[in-house]
């Protein structure tokens, strides 16, 4: 009998180990990247900093999300790195319990559609020439073009709270709802139509009304706390409009994350992540994180 009640007492106590566990598991960080443009060496640097990855380029960062918010290639020479790293990342969070959401930029269609115009000549000699390139970005047979046409949509809410698109949201896109949009982007993927509304000027992925405040201050606040109640959520991060400052655009009281820090050397090799971490009250702490610490944004 007392064997019996020691062993029930260690099963309970096991039981209750294995429940502390899962909670302290669980987790409760979002973090947020921009721009990468064909810079592995300094998307490395950024999401190690961010406590994304170790050295080596592993995903350390257990059951958090990681946004991508597109633009992975161009204007440098680290396209096939980028999305290994970007590959590798998916099925290593995934087995961890955690998440990669990756979203289209403007220059994914772009390479998806064979507008090449800001390919660099040693991307294109590191795939072994223009043919090879072209293969890989192909949506049926290449690697990166079917990872692409499979893993990226157009626009994704985070935990109901937090929008992310590559580039500025419009009220008129955003009544659409973003299972409308992420299938509009798909289909015209699909029918390889790379000028449909969804991928011109004023569509998710090339707008930048916002982020230049093109209505003027007090107009454009005016849209983003529209664009928040029609999609019930309380705040949007794009990336796309590069910051020579190296810092996060902060509009509106934070309604407005810009995140396009410039991580590619040919925007200043600046490291920026934005991070974002639930409070048990159902709050969230904002912060970017920069190479000289962390910095609360609300
Ligand atoms: C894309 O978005 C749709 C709905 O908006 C969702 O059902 C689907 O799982 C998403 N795909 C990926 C790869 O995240």
């Amino acid at each position: 009998m007392t064997r019996f009640f020691s062993l029930l007492a260690v099963a309970v106590l096991g039981l209750q180990l294995i429940q502390v566990d899962r909670a302290s598991a669980a987790s409760n960080r979002i973090v947020a990247v921009g721009d990468i443009h064909s810079d592995y060496k300094n998307a490395l640097a950024v999401l190690q900093m961010a406590k994304i990855i170790d050295s080596k380029g592993n995903w350390i960062a257990g059951q958090d999300t990681f946004v991508q918010t597109g633009d992975n290639v161009d204007r440098g020479a680290g396209t096939i790195d980028v999305y290994k790293l970007l590959q590798n990342l998916r099925g290593q969070a995934s087995a961890a319990g955690g998440a990669v959401i990756n979203l289209l930029g403007n220059h994914e269609v772009m390479n998806l559609g064979g507008d090449l115009r800001y390919v660099t000549k040693e991307d294109t000699a590191s795939f072994g020439g223009a043919t090879a390139r072209k293969a890989a970005w192909d949506m049926q047979t290449g690697w990166i073009g079917k990872f692409v046409y499979n893993s990226f949509n157009i626009t994704h809410i985070q935990n109901g709270h937090t929008l992310f698109s590559h580039a500025d949201m419009s009220v008129d896109w955003a009544k659409k709802g973003i299972d409308q949009m992420n299938a509009l982007a798909h289909k015209a993927l699909k029918d390889k139509k790379f000028k449909e509304p969804i991928f011109t000027t004023y569509g998710p992925v090339w707008n930048r009304d916002l982020a230049k405040e093109e209505a003027g201050e007090s107009e454009t606040c005016e849209v983003i706390e529209n664009i928040k109640q029609i999609l019930g959520v309380k705040r949007m991060i794009s990336g796309h409009t590069a910051q020579s400052s190296g810092k996060v655009l902060t509009l509106c009281g934070n309604s407005y994350i810009g995140i396009d820090v410039g991580i590619t050397a040919y925007y200043g090799a600046n490291r920026a992540a934005l991070e974002i971490i639930e409070n048990n009250d159902g709050t969230q702490t904002v912060s970017a994180i920069y190479p000289s610490g962390k910095v609360i944004l609300s």
